[in-house]
């Protein structure tokens, strides 16, 4: 399988609201472009055989990073992709490096709850009503 990751670009926002709409569905094409341009933020893309197939979002703050979006195409899921997106971020940056990863995730999102412990993250807490019709589950990943 022959993948890039490479960071996000204006011209992949399009493809990456189709992937977000078959996917979350909860961000607007606003929040993508404004992260584009965070100073906190590392916006990445995976592009498989040319055509982008999974995205990453992520702010670095400190030492910390807290994940703020992943999402992979459907039709490529379960290839090891978005693992790979999941590595990459987690990776030091210009001589920085980080000591946890933090994310929130819907409790009915038992897929990403697995994929996430797969991946070495561990349970921490709950979130009772964060999504106002879900709770949100805390997970965190020593580095
Ligand atoms: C969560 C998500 C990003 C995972 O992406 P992915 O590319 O499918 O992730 P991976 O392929 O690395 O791992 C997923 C599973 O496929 C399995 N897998 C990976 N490579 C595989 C291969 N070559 N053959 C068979 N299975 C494989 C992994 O073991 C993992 O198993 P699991 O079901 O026990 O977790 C994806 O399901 C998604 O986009 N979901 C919708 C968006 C979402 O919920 N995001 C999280 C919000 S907090």
């Amino acid at each position: 399988m022959i993948i890039n990751i490479r960071k996000a670009l204006f011209t992949d926002i399009d493809h990456i609201l189709e992937i977000e709409q078959e996917s979350i569905n909860s961000w607007t094409p606003t929040q993508f472009i404004q992260e584009l341009s965070n100073e906190f933020s590392t916006f990445l893309v995976c592009e498989y055989n040319n055509s982008i197939a999974g995205y990453i979002i992520a702010w670095k703050i400190a030492d910390e990073i807290q994940l703020n979006s992943i999402a992979v195409k459907r039709s490529f899921r379960k290839q090891g992709i978005g693992s790979r997106l999941l590595s990459e971020i987690c990776k030091d940056d210009s001589g920085r490096s980080f000591t946890s990863v933090f994310l929130e995730v819907r409790s009915g999102n038992s897929d990403a709850i697995r994929f996430y412990t797969d991946n070495g993250f561990t349970k921490t807490g709950l979130r009772e009503k964060y999504y106002n019709d879900d709770d949100a589950v805390l997970m965190e990943k020593k580095l």
